[in-house]
């Protein structure tokens, strides 16, 4: 539904926002942590934790949409007693198990091929662009996905924007630059990661290359965008259910991200899962933890609300990761990511009026 966030306070949305903004900023923090804490020797492999995200989040959002078949809410669990329940267990599940697999290999699964393939693709694309950025440009860079994904949504789901929501994006665009500028003058010197000379933890020389970072993050970008726009587009155009859309997008995604792996083992050699958790340590699992939690709340802000509202709570992000890189390294706070990250907000607030008190319709208004 066309849908006014802010205007709900306490929605489920609402709530899904904040959590996504927090989880945006933790996870570009944790991840980039993950990848510079070791030296490289003892890296963990993104591939893995690709891989891993998928699994876990497949898993995840079958046993929600099992949950909500119909088979198993239409059981009298309430009216029946412990054992009944334990007795009767190895039945009530088979039939909606089954029920749910046929909903999951429906003939129009394959439409979640093209998000997976591109999501799969960013989530690798997301591990390049972090270990060669520092957190602060990474963050801010990223927040371009906004305007790749407004100009998907209005060529493939045909969207209006009025005239103040472009400006608005006018506005986070410039928002944004101006913390990267910001970001650019304070971030840490080119070959080593921010906060190094101020965290406790021993963090290891780590080679960044920023040009491949921004090539990367701009790469994700589009990618962020298309498939966002394309899931929201299948979600929207059907009655099938969010959770086994999720199963479905996460079950193609297995292929893609086997692939990689798949070029280095092969999965009958001896010590085959070994290697593939090799130097997963607390922050890879941290990561993957994250990247889970930040996917299936993606899926109901996708599902409840849309990819550019998405796109401006995690905006939200980049000053929560900013007062976090202020508190843990030490970071200094400048009047430029002041008036940056105003901007940015401004211009969420500016988006998000309802049609017809939108500042630029009440200026129009006015000057008739
Ligand atoms: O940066 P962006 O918001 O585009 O990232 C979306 C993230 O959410 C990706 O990591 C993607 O794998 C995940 N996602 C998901 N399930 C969906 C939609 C997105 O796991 N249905």
């Amino acid at each position: 539904p066309e849908f006014s966030t802010f205007c709900l306070p306490f929605s489920l949305v609402y709530y899904s926002l904040v959590t996504l903004a927090v989880q945006n900023a933790a996870l570009s923090i944790v991840m980039h942590y993950s990848r510079v804490s070791t030296p490289p020797s003892l890296a963990y492999s993104p591939a893995s934790a690709v891989l891993l995200n998928e699994l876990l989040k497949g898993s995840i959002s079958f046993v929600i949409a099992l949950s909500r078949t119909r088979e198993l809410a239409d059981i009298p669990w309430r009216r029946m007693s412990l054992w009944e329940i334990i007795c009767s267990l190895p039945y009530p599940w088979t039939a909606p198990f089954w029920t749910l697999c046929g909903e999951i290999f429906s003939p129009d699964c394959w439409k979640l091929s093209i998000p997976a393939i591109l999501y799969v693709i960013q989530n690798s694309l997301q591990f390049v662009a972090i270990s060669n950025l520092p957190v602060a440009s990474f963050q801010v860079t990223y927040q371009m996905k906004i305007l790749t994904t407004a100009a998907f949504s209005v060529a493939l789901l045909r969207k209006k924007l009025s005239s103040t929501k472009w400006l608005s994006l006018f506005f986070l665009a410039i928002g944004v630059g101006i913390v990267q500028i910001q970001t650019s003058s304070v971030s840490a010197p080119k070959n080593q990661s921010v906060g190094s000379a101020h965290d406790s933890a021993p963090l290891h020389i780590h080679v960044m290359s920023p040009l491949k970072g921004f090539g990367a993050v701009t790469a994700a970008c589009f990618t962020s965008g298309l498939a966002g726009v394309y899931f929201e587009m299948v979600l929207k155009n059907s009655k099938a259910d969010l959770w086994v859309r999720n199963v479905q997008l996460s079950l193609f995604s297995l292929i893609p991200a086997f692939l990689p792996i798949l070029y280095t083992s092969t999965p009958t050699s001896p010590g085959f899962l070994s290697g593939l958790l090799r130097n997963f340590g607390m922050w890879a699992w941290a990561t993957v933890a994250i990247q889970v939690f930040g996917g299936l709340v993606t899926a109901i802000v996708i599902k409840y609300s849309d990819n550019i509202l998405k796109g401006f709570a995690t905006s939200l992000s980049i000053v929560l990761s900013f007062l976090a890189s202020v508190i843990l390294f030490d970071f200094r706070i400048t009047p430029s990511f002041v008036i940056g990250a105003s901007t940015v907000l401004c211009s969420t607030w500016m988006y998000n009026q309802p049609p017809g008190k939108e500042p630029l319709s009440i200026v129009l208004t006015s000057a008739n």
